[in-house]
């Protein structure tokens, strides 16, 4: 089956990640290992940058890189690498397929130019969703919005072929958990579809590939991706998904579903009193993102649309089924959405936190599912000590509709994210080795860009003025900011016997600041390890690698010894830090 047909796609594992035996896990506590770089200035920066340019130009020669193959002919691409503190990318590339020519409505692919997003716009209705409802109706039943799915519980007798709608929560729509199944009257055999036979085709096709004829009467004739059928109405829909049925109960494993953010937009629409896309355009509108909107553009607008409509399937009207697979948005937009998403700009900082979060777990050791993240999660070399490398979570989206195909991600831990739009002949199949190839430069750069940061941040001696107190710090080939000295009160506080077990001595960041005096105050936790961090090997659930466990230890009068408050200055660089367990404030010296 061609991807045309069906708009959406689930997310490919990163290439990089299929190996069959893991690296070793770093003991850091889960997070950054540094405060993420506030500076694009760094020179791992601008190295990734050319690398980048050189690495993906050479794919564009071969045709291929290690992550895939690559259309050099008919299919164009837009990449772009945001990050938190400028509106400046990191990295913007994009390239025109030579024959495409006439494609692009304004003569030329930049960072405005508009793409079809195809389901990477079930990002954008959630977090529409996240900031004018958020997540406290999570565990509300979808039978309290939705009355024609409360009416349609008593079906639910039979469980096998009935979905029971007063056990499907809110949550477990946006998070791709609630069992129901993928699609109505979209990429269905029996229906006319985009790409697809001729209406009076569909049928014997199918039945010459071995599926039975048909009651032409019994299906709805209705689609939501076909120029033969018109659009499904609300009852047409609903009375569609009553009927088919789910495939587990409610909150047992993951299903990509496209009808689970159709019937959220109609739960948005009960809750908010107005359209979902009422409620997208006012974001974009308040973000300054120019060049989104939830349905076609207007005929002057700066897009790219391979051939022409119909082979692109670029202003086909999604209907009900846009929520899960509608939008057109540019890398530009993208970068400003990211940026919102990181910043919390929208909505309070701890509700973002729990919603960059995974929900369930796949089959898929690396890759995971939240609302409606796909979460994947990379190992980056963190550690040349001992040679073990941290993991690092992406939470992303990724979209295929007509001849577009889409991802775009965020990377809390480093700041950054990256967008990779393509549309043409191939576009699925141009985005890994567009993306990956982007994704290993860019991380190990950010991770680059960040130990400078704290090198230069951090590295000294900081002393107490009234007593024999001190303690230095800098960075080596180990993550964090290694602690290589702390005298407590004339004593080595390091050789105490509650310490002297442990020979690797790191501080993380914690996310928690204030500022105060001049300074921003951010609390750091000290990890403390043996054997230079070793994992203990053997135990295959050994708790003695989860440092979580271990955290806020070797508490003092209330207070732990692991706790420190380091205050910067408006360069960046350390000038105080404060051990919370032992009440003293060290100064650089
Ligand atoms: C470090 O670990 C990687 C992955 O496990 C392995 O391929 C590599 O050979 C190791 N390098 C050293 C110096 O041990
Ligand atoms: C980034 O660093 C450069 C060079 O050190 C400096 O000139 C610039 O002001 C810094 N920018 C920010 C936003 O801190
Ligand atoms: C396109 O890729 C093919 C390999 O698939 C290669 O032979 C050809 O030289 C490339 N064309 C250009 C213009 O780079
Ligand atoms: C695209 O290029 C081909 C070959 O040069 C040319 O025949 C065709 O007219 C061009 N199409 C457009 C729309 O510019
Ligand atoms: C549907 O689920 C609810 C909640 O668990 C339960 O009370 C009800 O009996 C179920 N209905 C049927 C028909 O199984
Ligand atoms: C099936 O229905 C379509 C649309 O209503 C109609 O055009 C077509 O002639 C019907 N086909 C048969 C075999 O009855
Ligand atoms: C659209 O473009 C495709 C691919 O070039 C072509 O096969 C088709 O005939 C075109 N359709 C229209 C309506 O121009
Ligand atoms: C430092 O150690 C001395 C000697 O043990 C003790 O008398 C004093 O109270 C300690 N002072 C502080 C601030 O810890
Ligand atoms: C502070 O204590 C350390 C460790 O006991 C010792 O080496 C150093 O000489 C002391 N410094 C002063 C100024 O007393």
């Amino acid at each position: 089956m061609e991807f045309r047909r069906v708009f959406v796609w689930a997310s490919a594992s990163l290439s990089v990640l299929a190996s069959t035996q893991l690296p070793k896990v770093d003991l850091a506590a889960l997070g950054p290992i540094y405060q993420s770089a506030s500076n694009a200035s760094y020179q791992a920066f601008a190295d990734a940058k050319s690398q980048a340019v050189a690495t993906l130009n050479e794919a564009l020669a071969n045709g291929a890189n290690t992550y895939g193959s690559l259309d050099n002919q008919t299919t164009s691409f837009s990449v772009s690498v945001f990050e938190l503190t400028s509106d400046e990318p990191l990295f913007d590339f994009h390239f025109e397929a030579p024959g495409l020519n006439g494609s692009l409505t304004k003569g030329s692919l930049s960072d405005e130019t508009i793409y079809r997003t195809g389901s990477l716009g079930k990002l954008l209705t959630m977090y529409t969703w996240m900031v004018h409802i958020g997540d406290s109706v999570f565990t509300d039943p979808i039978t309290k919005y939705i009355p024609e799915l409360a009416q349609a519980v008593p079906d639910s007798s039979n469980p096998i072929l009935y979905t029971n709608w007063s056990e499907v929560t809110i949550g477990s729509l946006a998070s791709q958990i609630s069992g129901i199944g993928a699609n109505f009257h979209v990429g269905d055999l029996a229906t006319p579809y985009i790409g697809g036979p001729s209406p009076s085709e569909v049928i014997p096709e199918a039945v010459s590939l071995g599926f039975p004829p048909v009651n032409n009467d019994s299906i709805i004739q209705c689609s939501f991706y076909s120029y033969d059928l018109p659009p499904c109405t609300r009852e047409q829909l609903l009375n569609g998904i009553i009927h088919h049925p789910p495939v587990y109960p409610s909150y047992t494993s993951p299903v990509y579903s496209n009808i689970a953010y159709q019937i959220l937009a109609l739960a948005y629409e009960e809750i908010t009193g107005r359209s979902i896309e009422e409620g997208q355009l006012e974001i974009y509108s308040e973000l300054g993102m120019t060049s989104t909107t939830p349905t076609a553009p207007g005929s002057d607008a700066n897009a790219i649309i391979p051939y022409n409509t119909t082979f692109s399937a670029f202003d086909y009207n999604l209907g009900l089924a846009g929520p899960s697979g509608g939008q057109y948005t540019s890398t530009k937009d993208l970068a400003t959405f990211g940026r919102a998403i990181l910043k919390s700009t929208l909505m309070p900082s701890y509700v973002t936190r729990r919603w960059l979060k995974p929900v369930t777990f796949t089959s898929q050791l690396l890759n995971y599912v939240g609302a409606p993240w796909e979460i994947q999660r990379l190992l980056v070399p963190a550690n040349s000590i001992i040679n073990a490398s941290h993991f690092v979570d992406t939470y992303s989206k990724t979209g295929d509709v007509g001849a577009y195909s889409t991802f775009f991600g965020v990377v809390p831990d480093y700041g950054i994210g990256l967008s990779v739009l393509a549309a043409g002949v191939t576009p699925h199949t141009q985005i890994s080795p567009v993306r990956d190839a982007v994704v290993q430069i860019f991380y190990q750069a950010a991770e680059a860009a960040a130990k400078e940061q704290a090198s230069k941040a951090f590295t000294g001696t900081f002393k107490a003025s009234n007593i024999n107190s001190s303690i230095t710090l800098g960075t080596d080939g180990g993550p964090g900011v290694v602690v290589q000295e702390w005298i407590s009160n004339g004593t080595n506080f390091l050789q105490n016997p509650y310490l002297a077990s442990y020979d690797d001595f790191r501080l993380y960041p914690t996310e928690l600041s204030m500022e105060a005096d001049d300074l921003i105050y951010y609390s750091y936790r000290l990890n403390f390890l043996a054997s230079n961090g070793e994992p203990t090997e053997g135990d295959f659930w050994s708790y003695n690698n989860d440092y979580w466990m271990f955290l806020d230890a070797l508490i003092y009068k209330n207070l732990a010894t692991d706790n420190f408050i380091i205050g910067f200055d408006e360069d960046g660089i350390v000038q105080s830090v404060h051990s919370t367990g032992l009440r003293v404030t060290m100064s650089r010296s």
